[in-house]
């Protein structure tokens, strides 16, 4: 063997070994949106490969009940356990309605969303396949409720690969009531300032509640925060429909199902500190009377109307943005995300990952609440 063969296949070893470590350090649940040809190539091949099961059925019993019960205690995260930006998954997950350590397939968010909180099966479909497209791993059916705590063998871990809810901007977005936008550096810890304004809000519009009028007032509060504070604020589709609904959340799912008309009774601030805080049922807590997918999202952005827009050049520059789907476009909201979000995520997708995508915008598309006939399924990466 002469110097420059021992050197090439020495080289070859190396590169093997740290190829070897790179993939098999790779969590199954981190996103593999933005990784390149050869990257996918490297971690799809080392990944199980999951067919996506059909979606969960609708609750067989859809009343209200105890949902903090004995079954279900609340448990302390424990060290590598995620949580993030949603208060209703980091609960479920603190219960044990979700697998504990924050990492969970699409069925088991939409059975968990069902059974824990009485949301509806479509809306619950609708934001567990939409986020899961953009944040999930689709070849192993996993997504994270949060960001990527692990290690991946890469520090910093590349973009990529930090996957799950915390990503900005596919899904988590500007604007949230209790965290912070993601310019600020955290976009999915619960942020004490914003929650002192939360309570603020509350004390101030609905007499220490949050209700519906709360939820209009922090809402527009929020946004002309926004967009004075954020130079790079974006109020565009899907953050444009996705901030509407969570404002009708904490009223809808978060307040006792044994009380009367919740969106104008409200949610306490004891209970809200408990579930946005530490993630935490109050005790006793029962879920909604009927499935829901929260009412109010109409109300409360025509009380303050604000176009699909955002801060085109520093702060206070706000711009419409007539391309961005809005509630007079519901349609677009879905082609929109599928043509440009999902597809500009996954360009060439191959093999079981183009397959996978497939299914789950199969899924997505049939959750859609616009209805099925009023907006064409839409086929980026053709049919199976
Ligand atoms: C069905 C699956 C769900 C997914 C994929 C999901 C995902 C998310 C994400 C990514 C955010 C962050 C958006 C942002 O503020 O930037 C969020 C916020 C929120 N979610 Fe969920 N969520 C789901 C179900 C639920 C449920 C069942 C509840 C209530 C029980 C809930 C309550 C909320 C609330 C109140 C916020 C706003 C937090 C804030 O603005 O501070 N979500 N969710």
């Amino acid at each position: 063997m002469t110097l420059n063969s021992t050197f090439l296949s020495l080289f070859a070893l190396i590169s093997l070994l740290s190829s070897l470590s790179a993939t098999s350090s790779f969590p199954s649940y981190s996103s593999l949106a933005g990784l390149s040809e050869r990257e996918l190539d490297e971690v799809v091949a080392w990944l199980p490969q999951v067919l996506p099961p059909s979606p969960p059925p609708p609750l067989k019993f859809n009343g209200t009940k105890l949902v903090n019960d004995r079954d279900h205690p609340w448990k302390p995260i424990r060290k590598g356990d995620i949580r993030g930006p949603c208060p209703g998954l980091n609960t479920l997950a603190s219960h044990g309605y979700l697998p504990r350590d924050g990492v969970a397939t699409p069925s088991q968010i939409i059975e968990a969303v069902q059974e824990g909180f009485n949301m509806a099966s479509a809306t619950a479909r609708f934001a567990t396949y939409a986020a899961h497209l953009v944040d999930g791993n689709l070849v192993t059916d996993l997504l994270s409720i949060g960001g990527k705590t692990r290690r991946t063998g890469v520090d910093p871990p590349p973009p990529a690969i930090v996957g799950g809810l915390n990503t900005h901007s596919v899904f988590e977005g500007d604007s949230s009531m209790t965290r912070g936008d993601d310019f600020f550096g955290d976009n999915h810890s619960f942020n004490q300032t914003l929650f002192d304004q939360f309570v603020e809000y509350s004390n101030k519009y609905g007499g220490g509640f949050y209700n519906l009028a709360t939820a209009t007032e922090l809402r527009h509060r929020r946004i002309q925060e926004s967009i004075a504070t954020n130079p790079q604020f974006d109020f565009t589709s899907p953050r444009f429909f996705t901030a509407f609904a969570e404002s009708t959340f904490p009223y809808t799912f978060f307040v006792d199902g044994r009380i009367s008309d919740r969106a104008t009774a409200g949610l306490d601030m004891t209970n809200a500190t408990l579930f946005f805080r530490d993630s935490k049922y109050p005790l006793d807590f029962w879920r909604p009377p009927a499935p829901t997918g929260g009412t109010g999202a109409l109300q409360i952005f025509s009380a303050y109307p604000v176009a699909a827009g955002r801060n085109v050049d520093g702060v206070n520059t706000f711009t419409p943005d007539p391309t961005s789907a809005d509630f007079s476009n519901i349609c677009l909201l879905y082609t929109n995300f599928v043509n440009k979000t999902v597809k500009g995520l996954y360009p060439n997708p191959t093999g079981v990952l183009r397959r996978n995508l497939i299914i789950n915008l199969g899924y997505f598309y049939n959750a859609f609440p616009g209805g099925v006939g009023e907006c064409p399924e839409q086929f980026p990466y053709g049919t199976l």
